[in-house]
């Protein structure tokens, strides 16, 4: 099937890719190279020995989204992963989130919804903030969000949710991640990140590789056991499995409701300084740390409960959080060599 990834060089959007191709799907990659390089696509040829369509397109160029769906009119269905997502940069310049990942999924939208086009929507745990229940379920409600990133997946959710019930036969799935992490098992694709990097694995393994000063630890006083906050960490590989299982359940037409939601997570809770000790422990490298204050926005604790795309999709995660930690470390040193 011709599957559409929009931002398709991007971390996740070439890890789904790259087993898109492998499954056989014929995929159009477009991304506008805002956040990654072409170099990202000889490596997705290099891992599957095949050569996806290209197309460096911004979505909010709404005239170049139609001529790429009238040059490509068989489109059977579309993974949505183009949008910023730096939740600190949403803060400082609030409008070029929303015109990005707002605009830009209207834009997606006005094609895809007439034409009955089912979509896969990348969105995020933030949407739960600060949960008042652990693990977090989709019945968990979507709090106030934290961030203008956190209020366009927001919006996003409502505004496809709204095209699903206004249009008969435009279905979609919502997968709300958790925090990804890891690289390909090649170590030809990873998380790139752009200056220095905001999440903690990049930056971790970056410290680890003295590329950046000591890995600052921010908070270690919130009430959980060792003081440090928890999330639940998924290796980028079972994240993109899920978006295979989740575009076939739409494609195959499986859907009980126009719009589903899935969690997308490990179920596991780690610290912070867990993931450290993890870390050192998996790959005998030992990383720099320094304790210092607690970083805005940050919630306490959050981790997913998967049962619903365990049970109905027939998905569970394949890699530990060890193997996704020597994975991110495999990256990195591929990198700097
Ligand atoms: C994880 C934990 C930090 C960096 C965000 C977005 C989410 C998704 C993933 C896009 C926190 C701590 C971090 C560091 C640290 N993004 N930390 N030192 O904030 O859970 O989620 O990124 O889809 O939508 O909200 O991820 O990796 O930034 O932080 O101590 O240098 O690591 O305080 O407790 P987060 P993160």
């Amino acid at each position: 099937m011709k599957v559409l990834v929009t931002g398709g060089l991007g971390y996740i959007g070439s890890h789904v890719t790259t087993l898109l191709l492998e499954r056989n799907h014929e995929v159009i990659i477009l991304d506008d190279l805002s956040n990654t390089s072409l170099s990202v696509l000889n490596s997705i040829e290099n891992i599957t020995q095949k050569k996806p369509f290209y197309e460096q397109i911004n979505l909010c160029d709404a005239a170049a989204v139609k001529a790429l769906f009238d040059r490509h009119n068989d489109v059977a269905g579309v993974i949505h992963f183009a949008a910023h997502k730096a939740v600190a940069e949403s803060v400082a310049q609030p409008l070029k989130y929303y015109h990005n990942n707002i605009e830009g999924l209207l834009n997606l939208l006005d094609l895809l919804v007439p034409k009955k086009i089912p979509l896969l929507f990348s969105s995020s745990c933030t949407v739960y903030g600060n949960a008042d229940e652990l693990p977090i379920t989709e019945h968990h409600p979507v709090k106030a969000a934290a961030s203008p990133y956190g209020a366009t997946k927001q919006m996003g959710e409502q505004i496809i949710t709204d095209c699903c019930n206004a249009q008969a036969g435009f279905h979609a799935i919502l997968l709300r991640y958790f925090n990804p992490i890891g690289a390909h098992t090649s170590a030809q694709i990873g998380e790139a990140p752009q200056g220095v990097p905001q999440n903690l694995i990049p930056y971790l393994v970056e410290a680890a590789a003295g590329k950046r000063p000591a890995l600052q630890i921010f908070g270690t006083d919130y009430p959980t056991p060792d003081g440090s906050c928890i999330r639940d960490y998924i290796h980028v590989m079972d994240l993109a499995d899920a978006h295979i299982v989740c575009l076939a359940h739409l494609l195959e037409k499986k859907q009980t409701s126009p719009t589903e939601i899935y969690n997308v997570g490990s179920g596991k809770g780690h610290s912070v300084l867990e993931v450290v000790t993890a870390f050192e422990k998996a790959t005998g490298i030992s990383v720099p740390t320094k304790i210092v204050g607690r970083r805005k926005g940050d919630v306490l604790q959050a981790y997913a409960d998967t049962t619903k795309i365990n049970t109905q999709l027939g998905w569970k995660t394949k890699y530990s959080l060890e193997e996704a930690l020597r994975s991110a470390w495999a990256w990195e040193q591929r990198r700097n060599n």
